[in-house]
């Protein structure tokens, strides 16, 4: 059994990740925390986890009774990590970060996107980005592991094919992406509120997003060199879910693209590359630790539109971080990762 902690318990992907452990054969939530809702008992928080979680209280974080865990998720705001990691690595602890403490690997340029300066930059060297997607030999051998961001996946995941086959014009890429709320965290927010985010969609962060550095980190090694992304992210009237629509000019119109896709994700349990022609939902992907892609080229011209599909919370979060832990722990990959979407 793998000795779960988790920093952070009561936030969404906190929640999430005591769901997706519930049913995780190898796996045992030994330590969850919150500062605001220590000796509260996790199934009186949750009564979704009652019956799985008998004996589990959130606690303060203590570093001491965390690094007794064989691995500590973050699943806090950033910079938490920064504070806590070096402490939980030197102890033996493996930890992987739901947040963007490590995901960037220029510390000045995660300075300049945070507002902030790097508060652990000498762990950078050995963070592992955890998209097994791409770095699958990396993550078995990590200690520490920085789980992508939610628009991050989904548009890398749906880019990948076509930078590393050399097939897009890399200088104008676009990916216009929508969110759905719980994206912004369970924290009281004026614009979380219901009256304020339903019935409407808006795009937000145009000048620049924090994600875009991320993103453009990915797509620069996929295609090796240099990446001109637009990202506009859009929040929508949703709880669940991330829906990104991407554009790439190809330089070469006569490849299939559909087979490029197929090829590429073929042993990949968690994309599926949908029939040519369709158009993925993300309550398809509701639940479900998926990434779910249709590529199509409109009226047969040199412009490719790439539909990408996740759920925030969980291939976008914490599902993509329990996917980590069994690469790391040498688990089947697909433990507690397993079940169907949830639909209506
Ligand atoms: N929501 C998403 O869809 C999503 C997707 C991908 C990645 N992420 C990232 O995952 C992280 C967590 O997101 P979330 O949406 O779950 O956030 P959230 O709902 O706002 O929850 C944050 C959690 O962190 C705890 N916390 C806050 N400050 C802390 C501190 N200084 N020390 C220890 N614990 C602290 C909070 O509990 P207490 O205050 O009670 O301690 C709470 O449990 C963020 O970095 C976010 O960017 C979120």
């Amino acid at each position: 059994m793998v000795k779960v902690g988790i920093v952070g318990g009561t936030g969404y992907t906190g929640v999430e990740l005591l769901r997706l452990l519930a049913q995780h054969p190898q796996a045992e939530v030994v330590v969850i925390t919150s500062r605001s809702e220590a000796g509260t008992r996790v199934d009186e928080m949750y009564p979704n986890l009652r019956g799985h979680y008998d004996n589990l209280s959130f606690t303060v974080p203590d570093t001491q009774t965390l690094a007794a865990c064989d691995v500590v998720f973050f699943a806090t705001p950033h910079g938490v990590a920064h504070a806590l990691a070096g402490e939980l690595l030197a102890a033996g602890t493996k930890v992987i970060d739901l947040s963007a403490d490590f995901r960037l690997q220029d510390a000045e340029e995660w300075a300049k996107w945070y507002g902030q300066p790097h508060g652990a930059p000498e762990l950078l060297g050995e963070a592992v980005y955890g998209l097994p997607e791409v770095n699958r030999e990396q993550i078995k051998k990590a200690r520490l592991i920085a789980v992508p961001g939610c628009y991050p996946t989904a548009t890398q995941l749906g880019f990948l094919p076509l930078l590393e086959a050399g097939l897009a014009d890399t200088s104008r890429l676009i990916a216009d992406c929508k969110s759905g709320v719980s994206g912004a965290g369970r924290g009281a927010k004026v614009g979380s509120l219901f009256c304020e985010a339903g019935e409407s969609m808006m795009a937000y962060s145009v000048k620049g997003h924090r994600h875009l550095p991320e993103i453009s980190q990915g797509l620069r090694r996929a295609a090796g060199s240099d990446v001109g992304l637009t990202f506009v992210p859009h929040l929508t009237p949703m709880i669940r879910g991330i829906h990104s629509t991407l554009y790439a000019t190809v330089v070469d119109k006569s490849v299939n693209l559909q087979e490029l896709f197929e090829k590429r994700y073929a042993n990949e349990p968690f994309v599926d590359v949908m029939p040519a022609g369709s158009h993925p939902e993300t309550r398809s992907v509701r639940g479900a630790n998926v990434c779910r892609i249709a590529v199509h080229r409109p009226q047969g011209g040199d412009l490719v539109v790439v539909l990408s599909v996740i759920d925030n919370l969980v291939k976008g979060a914490s599902g993509q971080a329990v996917q980590n832990m069994n690469i790391l722990f040498g688990l089947d990959e697909r433990l507690g990762l397993s079940h169907a979407a949830l639909l209506p």
